[in-house]
Order: C-alpha cells, then sequence, then structure tokens
C-alpha cells in the first residue's frame, strides 16, 4: 500500500509537461494524416466541468457538421492513437457513440456513448505512462459485433493530479470520426454523456489521493467495457444480456433491433471475440526492439523510444525481465532510476535523467 502510494505521488511530482491533445490515430497502422478526421479543440486545456457539453468532445468538439472528414474502418481492427505525452497520472479510456447515418452531422451529446477499451493502473504504471512510455502512441482493437455505420471515436485521457478536490480532476478529450464496417449487433451498457460523469464521483473525486489512495482499486469513469454482438446464451453473457435489455431504450432503435433478435451460438462466439479483443493495450514491441539494437544510444531519434517498454515492467512486477531492459535508453518522461528499479538508466538524445524522489527518477528534457 506505502509503496502503490509513493508510485502516484513520485509521478506527481514530475511535473513536466501538463496540457494535452489526442492528434493522430492509426487503422491497422496506416493513418488519415496529423490532425486528420478528429475534432481538434481550440486549445490543449482539460474539461473539468462533467455536466457541460464539453465532456462529450472538447470544446466546440459538438458542432455539426464537424468539417471533419470520417475514416474507415472494420470491426475488430487494431487503433493507434497518439496524445501529447502527460506526465499527470490516471487512466486512458476509448468509447464509441452509433451507429450515426453522418458522423460529421452527429454532435455526441447524449445517449449512445459505449466504453470499448480501458486502461487504469497496471503493473505499478499508470496508463499515463504506458502511453509516454511508447512515444505518446497507445494500441486496443475495435470490439467485434458493432452494426456497420458512422461512428465518434472518443479518447479520454483523465489527469488525476488534482483529483483531491471536487473539480480538479482534468479530462483530455478527443473524438475521430470512424466509418466502421461491421457483422451487427447492439453494444451494451450505454452511458450518456454528459450525465454519466458526476463531480463527485469516487473515480473523479478522490480525497485521499496524495494520502493512501490505492491505485490498484482504480476504473475509469464511463463504467464497463460493454459487450457488443451479445447474445446471452451462456452463463458468462447472461448478466450482459440482463444489462443489455434493461438498458436497451438508451439504444438508438437500429441497434435495438439487432440486439434483441440475435440468439445464435455464432453470436455468442462475437460476443466472446469482442470481450478478448477489447482486452487492455498491445505494445509494439519487436519493431522497438529491433531499432534499439542497431541505433547506438544517443544518436536514436528521441521519437524511437528505445527499450523503454521493458521499464514499464521493471518496477516490481516483473524482475526477470529486467537484466535485457538495463541497456537502452529511456523516452522523455520515463522512469530513469529509483530504489529497486532495474531498467535503462541513460535518457534519450535531449532529455536528462532528473531524480523525483527515492523511488522515481524521470527523463525530462536537458
Ligand atoms: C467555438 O466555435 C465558435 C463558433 O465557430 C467560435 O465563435 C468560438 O470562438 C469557438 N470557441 C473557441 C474556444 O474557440
Ligand atoms: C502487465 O503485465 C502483464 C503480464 O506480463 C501483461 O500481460 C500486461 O500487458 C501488462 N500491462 C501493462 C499495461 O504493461
Ligand atoms: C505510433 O504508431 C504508429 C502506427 O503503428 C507508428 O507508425 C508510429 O511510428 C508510432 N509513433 C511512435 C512515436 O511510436
Ligand atoms: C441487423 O444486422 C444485420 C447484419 O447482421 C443487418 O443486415 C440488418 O440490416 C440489421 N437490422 C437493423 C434493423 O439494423
Ligand atoms: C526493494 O526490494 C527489496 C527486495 O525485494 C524489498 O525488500 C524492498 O522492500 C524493496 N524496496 C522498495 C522501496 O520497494
Amino acid at each position: 500500500m506505502m509503496l502503490r502510494s509513493s508510485v502516484f505521488v513520485s509521478s506527481l511530482v514530475a511535473a513536466v509537461s501538463a496540457h494535452q491533445n489526442f492528434h493522430q490515430f492509426w487503422v491497422n497502422d496506416v493513418s488519415p494524416g496529423y490532425q486528420v478526421a478528429i475534432r481538434m479543440p481550440p486549445s490543449n486545456s482539460p474539461v473539468t466541468d462533467v455536466t457541460s457539453d464539453d465532456i462529450a468532445c472538447n470544446v466546440n468538439g459538438s458542432i455539426t457538421p464537424s468539417g471533419v472528414e470520417t475514416y474507415a474502418a472494420n470491426e475488430g481492427d487494431k487503433i493507434t492513437v497518439n496524445w501529447d505525452i502527460s506526465s499527470h497520472p490516471g487512466p486512458i479510456t476509448h468509447f464509441l457513440f452509433g451507429p450515426v447515418d453522418d458522423a460529421s452531422q452527429a454532435s455526441g451529446i447524449g445517449a449512445g456513448w459505449f466504453k470499448i477499451d480501458e486502461l487504469d493502473y497496471q503493473n505499478g504504471t499508470w496508463a499515463n505512462e504506458v502511453v509516454g512510455n511508447n512515444g505518446g502512441n497507445y494500441t486496443f482493437s475495435l470490439p467485434t459485433g458493432l452494426e456497420s455505420g458512422d461512428y465518434l471515436l472518443r479518447s479520454e485521457m483523465l489527469a488525476l493530479h488534482g483529483a483531491q478536490t471536487v473539480g480538479g480532476a482534468q479530462f483530455y478529450i478527443g473524438c475521430a470520426q470512424l466509418k466502421i464496417t461491421g457483422t451487427g449487433g447492439g453494444c451494451s451498457p450505454t452511458i450518456s454523456l454528459p450525465g454519466a460523469y458526476n463531480a463527485e464521483d469516487d473515480n473523479i473525486y478522490i480525497p485521499d489521493v496524495y494520502n493512501g489512495f490505492d491505485p490498484t482499486t482504480y476504473s475509469a469513469p464511463g463504467g464497463s467495457v460493454a459487450v457488443c454482438g451479445a447474445s446471452g446464451s451462456t452463463p458468462a453473457t447472461t448478466t450482459k444480456a440482463a444489462q443489455l435489455s434493461s438498458s436497451a431504450a438508451a439504444l438508438p432503435t437500429s441497434v435495438v433491433a439487432n440486439a434483441t433478435a440475435i440468439t445464435t451460438p455464432s453470436s455468442t462466439a462475437q460476443a466472446a471475440s469482442s470481450l478478448s479483443s477489447s482486452a487492455p493495450v498491445s505494445f509494439p514491441t519487436s519493431p522497438l526492439a529491433s531499432s534499439s539494437a542497431s541505433v547506438p544510444a544517443g544518436t536514436a531519434p528521441s521519437a524511437s523510444a528505445p527499450s523503454t517498454f521493458a521499464t514499464i515492467t521493471s518496477s516490481s512486477a516483473l524482475p526477470t525481465s529486467t537484466s535485457a531492459s538495463s541497456s537502452g535508453t529511456v523516452a522523455l518522461y520515463g522512469q530513469c532510476g529509483g530504489i529497486n528499479y532495474t531498467g535503462a538508466t541513460q535518457c534519450a538524445s535531449g532529455s536528462t535523467c532528473k531524480v523525483q524522489n527515492d523511488y522515481y527518477s524521470q527523463c525530462v528534457s536537458a
């Protein structure tokens, strides 16, 4: 408990970067471009009023037509998002809104959102650190069992460093527009934005965030990750099926029609694969590993973030992997030292290792 708390606090002390935006995404490693198909907000400041319409798609993110193009994807596709790197601890979550006929005409305000991916605190590491250690990238999969149509993809990074006061949590949000081809089926549970978040929810207002809070107990706002294409014909999906029917009123009509109609065994498989495909994070470890092996330390471009994946796991949970990781360089904002830390200690070119406290040293701009 004490150690976990110290991990949290040490991240907070590392006040290097602050505000952030979601700038780019890739579908199976192909991107429409920098700030393309994303509703870019006018600034990189956070939303803090969870009752504001801005909580859906950030400031001015609900203006229609959005003036932003809609990019094609298939259900189950690998999505990588790229965010500005932040040292503020907190989760990353992804939601879809839809299906709608035309994403550029969807405000995203109100009912019809469902969570498709969530990473909170794992292996002694907050999601923001995982993102930072991957050069701002975070990868997850679209669920299977989606109705074909346009969707808003909402990426949220919640910074908890001010969460000890009501209204202090900082929501960084960006919405992309996707045209998804799916095999059909509804997703449940769905939520409303604004509506689902309350300023005093125990994952938004955390009075003891600097004083005993256990990050391993944390889960991000917005409820559970939705199940899509669910049939409810097996014990494992019965509960989800019950949620599906109880929340049916909130779903768009076409989704309800399909969600209630699907009862075949094959849709059970869809539900199962949808669950596994939404499991947290895959990492592009092999490209990073190979680039760190072939590029001499010190000359590597800082964005290539060589062996920092290994440094994530080295903090405590996976000591066996640490010997391989202690060579190479640490990306900007990655950990480079601290008690019992055995990962790489050399910061990427342009950054330097700075002691934050006994437990945590971090690469910061030189
Ligand atoms: C939001 O959009 C409106 C209308 O286009 C514009 O007048 C306003 O300046 C925008 N707000 C910000 C913060 O950019
Ligand atoms: C945490 O460790 C497990 C087991 O090695 C791994 O599967 C998972 O991807 C790790 N999570 C993160 C965020 O690194
Ligand atoms: C992010 O992921 C994309 C897609 O795989 C890749 O092309 C890009 O180089 C990555 N960026 C960083 C900083 O790792
Ligand atoms: C339900 O999904 C099927 C594909 O599985 C699609 O052909 C059909 O049009 C959908 N029905 C409605 C009402 O959306
Ligand atoms: C460092 O590791 C040792 C041996 O596993 C352990 O006893 C000690 O509590 C650790 N110290 C910290 C600060 O985690």
